[in-house]
Formats: structure tokens, C-alpha cells, sequence
């Protein structure tokens, strides 16, 4: 068997069934997220756009001049995009991502539309510290980049580690720009995981169709359904696959047993409160120096300095 499978079966094997996120993401459930972040529901991608656009000024004063932007994750965003075009004395631009694929060609993609950009994308995951490349222009400070509320679908520990990893390399005098969303009416937050077009739904089950496709496993999609369901005291919308039988699946010659009404765990989404994040960030080394949000204020940018 090989790891990846491994972990597969591990996660599988737990009392509370759990498949990690990143299995969410193969060609067709790229697509899907895409299509998620366009759904009117989905306020995330909105809300920090509109924030993008109305900051992004003050933000690219803070960065300053001759900035090393590291962007945790691809690059491929129009979130990015904003920056980038207001950034135009920037040392580098370092996306990091785990994929060499996408990284590359997204990595491509930001060269041609800026062609005086130092690009200098690096294939690493960024889970574990990693080592920067060195632009031929020395920058002057790192800023680390974190787009979309990634940090919420990390729990707790984890999501302090990677604090810890950008603390890291953002260095001395380094600074982190992270999207955060914000907890807010609850029903807001379920109709962003339950849309009425149900692409939401398609993407969760969309991860047993990979793990058919490409790890022999034998999931009846129709016999599991998508849930999401906001937990108000933790914070976080808990997205699950319920089995909707008694049933068994295989997947690497060993079989799983689930009920009528089991679930199987694929993600957590976390929201924060402007308090709960300043902890955070304070505990791994940081000072949320500025916060912007959305005019709703659902959403928020901030900007933190090592301490
Ligand atoms: N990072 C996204 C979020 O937490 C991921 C996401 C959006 C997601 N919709 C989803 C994950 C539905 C699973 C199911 O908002």
C-alpha cells in the first residue's frame, strides 16, 4: 500500500470516519471550488474582493517598497492580481504550493500579465518550514500572503503551526496579510455551505468520485449526502458526508462498515472573532497592526507585524 493510501485507510479507521481536504481537490473538484466562489451564497470570495479593492492602497503603504511577497498557495487568484498591479516595486513574488502542476502554470500565467515581475515560484509544503529562493534584488522585508480564509480549515493546533511556519518566513521585520472570516448570523453562514444550486453539495461528493477514480476505492455516491452545519459555540461549520444506508465500501483491500446515518468527515471551516485571531496571531509572534473589513463586515484582511 502505498502512504498516501495509507492515510486514507488511517482517517477511515477512526471512531469519527475522516477523509482530509485535500482530496477535495482533483481536476473536476477544482472546477467545482471555482464554481463555489462565484455562488451569490458564498460571501467569502465577495467580501474580500470588495475589501481588496477599497484597501488595497493602504495595504501596498504598509508592504512598502522593495517587499518580498510570499503567497501561501498557488497564486492563481484575482485576489492576488489586485496586489500585484499595485505593487509594481515588489523584489520578488514567491507563490508556494504543494502541486507542481498548477503551481507552474499558474506561475506562467502571472509572467506574461507582469513581465517585469521577478517570479520565483517554489514547490514546498507549507505546512513545514521551507527554504526562500533569493531574487537577484535583495528584498527589504517578507510579507506572507494568506489569502481566503484558508487558515479556518485548519483546526486549532494546527492552524498555530502554520502561524508558526509564516512567523518563520516572514523573518526579521517581516509581516503576514491574511484573509480571516469573521463569525457572523448563523444562517448567512449555512446558506454559504448548503447553496440552492447544490455545487456545494457536488464538491463534497465529489471527493468519494476521486477516491474512486484514482485509489480503487468503491463509493456508491448515491448513497451518501452532503452536510454542513455551523457550530456556533466552536466556531467552525463542520462539512460531513452522512450515509444515507447500512453499508460497506472498500478502498486499498480493506473494508469499512458504515451506518445508516454515519458520517464521514471532509472538512471544518473556522470563523473568528477579531479577538480570537489577535490571540492567535499574538501567540505565534505577531501583532495585528491593521484590520479591514467589508462594508457588511463579514470578512476581514489583516495585516500583522512580528513582534
Ligand atoms: N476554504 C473554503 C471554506 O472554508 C473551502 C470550502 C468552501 C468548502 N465551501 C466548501 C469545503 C464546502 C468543503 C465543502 O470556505
Amino acid at each position: 500500500m502505498t502512504r498516501e493510501l495509507e492515510g486514507i485507510v488511517e482517517g477511515l479507521s477512526l471512531s469519527q470516519k475522516t477523509i482530509s481536504p485535500k482530496y477535495f481537490y482533483d481536476e473536476r473538484g477544482s472546477q467545482l471550488f471555482d464554481e463555489i466562489t462565484e455562488l451569490p451564497e458564498y460571501y467569502l470570495t465577495d467580501a474580500e474582493l470588495e475589501i481588496m479593492r477599497e484597501y488595497v492602497d493602504e495595504m501596498t503603504a504598509l508592504i512598502g517598497k522593495t517587499a518580498s511577497l510570499i503567497e501561501f498557495g498557488s497564486g492563481s487568484s484575482l485576489k492576488t492580481r489586485i496586489l500585484l498591479e499595485n505593487l509594481d516595486d515588489l523584489a520578488a513574488y514567491v507563490p508556494v504550493d504543494i502541486s507542481e502542476d498548477h503551481l507552474y502554470a499558474s506561475a506562467r500565467k502571472i509572467r506574461a500579465e507582469f513581465p517585469d515581475l521577478d517570479v520565483l515560484p517554489v514547490v514546498a509544503d507549507f505546512t513545514h518550514s521551507f527554504a526562500l529562493p533569493s531574487p537577484a534584488i535583495m528584498p527589504v522585508k517578507n510579507v506572507v500572503y494568506f489569502p481566503g480564509s484558508t487558515i479556518g480549515n485548519f483546526e486549532h493546533d494546527d492552524a498555530m503551526e502554520l502561524l508558526r511556519v509564516m512567523h518563520g518566513e516572514a523573518g526579521e521585520n517581516g509581516a503576514l496579510l491574511i484573509g480571516v472570516d469573521l463569525q457572523k448570523d448563523s444562517g448567512i453562514i449555512d446558506r454559504a455551505y448548503n447553496d440552492s444550486a447544490g455545487v456545494t453539495a457536488k464538491f463534497n461528493l465529489n471527493m468519494l468520485r476521486h477516491l474512486n477514480r484514482s485509489y480503487g476505492a468503491n463509493f456508491d455516491l448515491e448513497s451518501f449526502a452532503h452536510s454542513a452545519t455551523y457550530d456556533e459555540n466552536k466556531g467552525r461549520v463542520v462539512i460531513e458526508l452522512i450515509s444515507q444506508a447500512d453499508q460497506t465500501f472498500e478502498i486499498g483491500n480493506t473494508e469499512f462498515a458504515i451506518t445508516d446515518g454515519e458520517t464521514i468527515l471532509t472538512e471544518y471551516s473556522h470563523k473568528y472573532t477579531l479577538e480570537g485571531f489577535a490571540k492567535m496571531a499574538s501567540d505565534a509572534g505577531f501583532n495585528v497592526e491593521r484590520v479591514w473589513t467589508d462594508a457588511a463586515g463579514l470578512f476581514s484582511v489583516q495585516y500583522c507585524t512580528r513582534l
